[in-house]
């Protein structure tokens, strides 16, 4: 038997319960909400990344860095796209009332949604999740991350420059075309450092090298990364060793997004203990040494 893809009904109103811009919300205690954005540019950044600007209600506002949103990402081909796809926010722009994400177009939700043109309505649904928090006491943190997973720990810059801490950043990546986010960090202040298979300078023993140099020089309060499993691990086992707390956002597929659905677990340890949590509500920022990689 063929299954074939149902196409949207052209009559069904998708978003008649969605906040727009402009709109009065009547629910402003709710911490999560369905809004229509409209699109302010859509742009490719490299060959693979492209970067979203969206005019939202000012709910979707209060996101902080390491929540998500869930997307309802148009078709790229005309047959429906399943489910919403989370997406953590790249950047709160409070003063122009923006949303932005940086994303990888790779499957159908972010080809459909590579799409999307200046004007166009786009359906968010967040913020989603718990996200980073940062410690009064701390001065100085690390930044480790690859990949998209860039993308999700670029809002700390904006998080600690509010809270005067000092960030560095190793942006690791395959070839420096695909190096993500480093204007977005440098431009609020934080000192990045890049590493790239292309040259060796991504391998764990550098990186390590690099990472306890900054620790010697009491840059390293707390740890930060996503996006890779052996980055996850050595900043697991440098934590260790040297006494240093640290956070993870942790990449999963997700149903729901809100934690009815159970799709999303992982396993935890916690006090020897291994145990299951879901990423989407639980997370998707969890303590650095309770993650177990993948
Ligand atoms: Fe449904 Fe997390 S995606 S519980």
């Amino acid at each position: 038997m063929t299954i074939r893809p149902v196409p949207p009904d052209p009559n069904h109103n998708y978003t008649n319960s969605a906040l727009r811009t402009g709109d009065v919300d009547p629910y402003p205690q709710r911490q999560v909400g369905e809004f229509i954005g409209t699109v302010v540019a859509n742009k490719w950044v490299n060959k693979e990344y492209k970067h979203v600007i969206l005019k939202v209600h000012p709910h979707a506002l209060k996101a902080y860095a390491g929540q998500m949103f869930h997307l309802l990402c148009p078709s790229p081909d005309g047959a429906e796209v399943w489910m919403r796809r989370p997406m953590s926010v790249y950047r709160v722009d409070k003063d122009a009332g923006h949303i932005e994400f940086l994303y990888k177009c790779e499957g159908r939700g972010t080809r459909g949604m590579a799409m999307l043109e200046p004007g166009d309505d786009f359906n968010v649904t967040g913020p989603l999740g718990h996200g980073f928090v940062l410690e009064p006491s701390w001065r100085n943190v690390v930044v480790l991350g690859r990949g998209v997973g860039l993308a999700t720990l670029a809002p700390l810059s904006q998080l600690a420059a509010e809270n005067k801490i000092g960030v560095t950043a190793i942006l690791s990546a395959r070839h420096p075309d695909v190096v993500m986010s480093r204007d977005l960090f440098e431009g609020l202040g934080a000192k990045t450092m890049t590493v790239l298979d292309s040259d060796g300078t991504s391998a764990v023993d550098n990186v390590e090298k690099i990472l306890e140099g900054l620790i010697a020089h009491g840059k390293a309060d707390a740890f930060f990364t996503c996006g890779s499993n052996r980055l996850l691990k050595l900043m697991q086992r440098l934590g260790k060793k040297h006494n240093i707390p640290g956070q993870v956002a942790m990449e999963q597929i997700m149903v729901c997004g809100f934690g009815a659905c159970y799709v999303c677990m992982r396993t935890f340890e916690v006090d020897g203990q291994r145990l299951l949590r879901r990423v989407c509500r639980d997370g998707p920022v969890f303590n650095l040494q309770e993650a177990v990689g993948w």
